[in-house]
């Protein structure tokens, strides 16, 4: 799937931004707020879909039943240094911070107008950066994943060895195993990874995902937390690297 046209320069793009600012505060505010009282993952869900600016919100592009599987497993193994490669929307990012305990540092790395969702504007980084809780560490990364520099700077952001990564950025074949050859050295000894849609569906969805899990789940330890195999596209495969803990 090609780039979308980088639209960042365009008045239009500016005047957008500015309409969303003057809304943003108390965007920001009330996903705080809920976000407080959400005690639970399928609260945190119900906050990701109910709030919503201009028609913008925070949903993930995920099948609930499966964020909550993997939402599960993060919280079981108290997992507290987390990359993400692929914000988007911002939906992941929300409910996995939501999963970590409140000393967690969370790195999540996006390419503006990148393919397979197209990043996000800038006056967005000022709401993802409201959704840590008091004490976490979150670094939001604009730049290409698959370059050593952006994965330099993952490390130094994280400060640490991961305990767990999203891949769920650029879904090419070729994209997502950069992703899984770059990162996987960030792991740390019980360290574990996910890609998002191991289903096959229309190649604009998923691209080569598919595929490549196909080839690592050969390989390594893994969990398939899938809803249907009939969905076309979805579909959650955990990697245990180093062996299932
Ligand atoms: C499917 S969306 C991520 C969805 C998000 N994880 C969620 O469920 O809420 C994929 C994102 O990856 C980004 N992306 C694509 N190629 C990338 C690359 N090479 N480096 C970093 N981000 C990339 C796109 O800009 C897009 O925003």
């Amino acid at each position: 799937m090609a780039a979308v046209p980088h639209r960042e320069a365009t008045l239009t793009y500016w005047l957008k931004n500015a309409a969303y600012l003057t809304g943003l505060p108390g965007y920001a505010a009330a996903v705080r707020l809920a976000g407080v009282r959400a005690k639970t993952p399928n609260d945190w869900l119900a906050v990701t879909k109910r709030l919503r600016l201009r028609g913008y919100s925070l949903r993930a592009h995920q099948v609930d039943e499966e964020i909550l599987g993997l939402i599960g497993e993060l919280r079981e193994r108290k997992v507290e240094r987390v990359v993400e490669i692929g914000t988007a929307r911002g939906g992941t990012l929300f409910l996995l911070l939501r999963s970590l305990s409140p000393t967690g540092r969370f790195v999540s790395v996006d390419l503006p107008s990148g393919p397979f969702g197209g990043g996000y504007p800038h006056w967005k980084a000022l709401l993802f950066r409201s959704l840590a809780r008091r004490g976490q560490s979150l670094s939001l990364l604009r730049g290409d994943s698959h370059l050593e520099e952006t994965r330099e700077r993952v490390s130094r952001a994280l400060d640490g060895p991961a305990d767990f990564i999203l891949i769920d950025g650029d879904h090419s074949y070729e994209g997502a195993k950069r992703d899984f050859e770059l990162y996987r050295h960030l792991l740390g000894e019980r360290g574990f990874l996910a890609f998002h849609d191991i289903v096959p569906g229309a190649t604009e969805k998923v691209g080569g995902v598919p595929q490549l899990w196909q080839e690592l789940k050969a390989q390594f330890e893994h969990r398939e937390i899938v809803k249907s195999w009939d969905q076309r596209g979805y579909g959650i495969g955990v990697l245990y690297p180093r062996g299932r803990p």
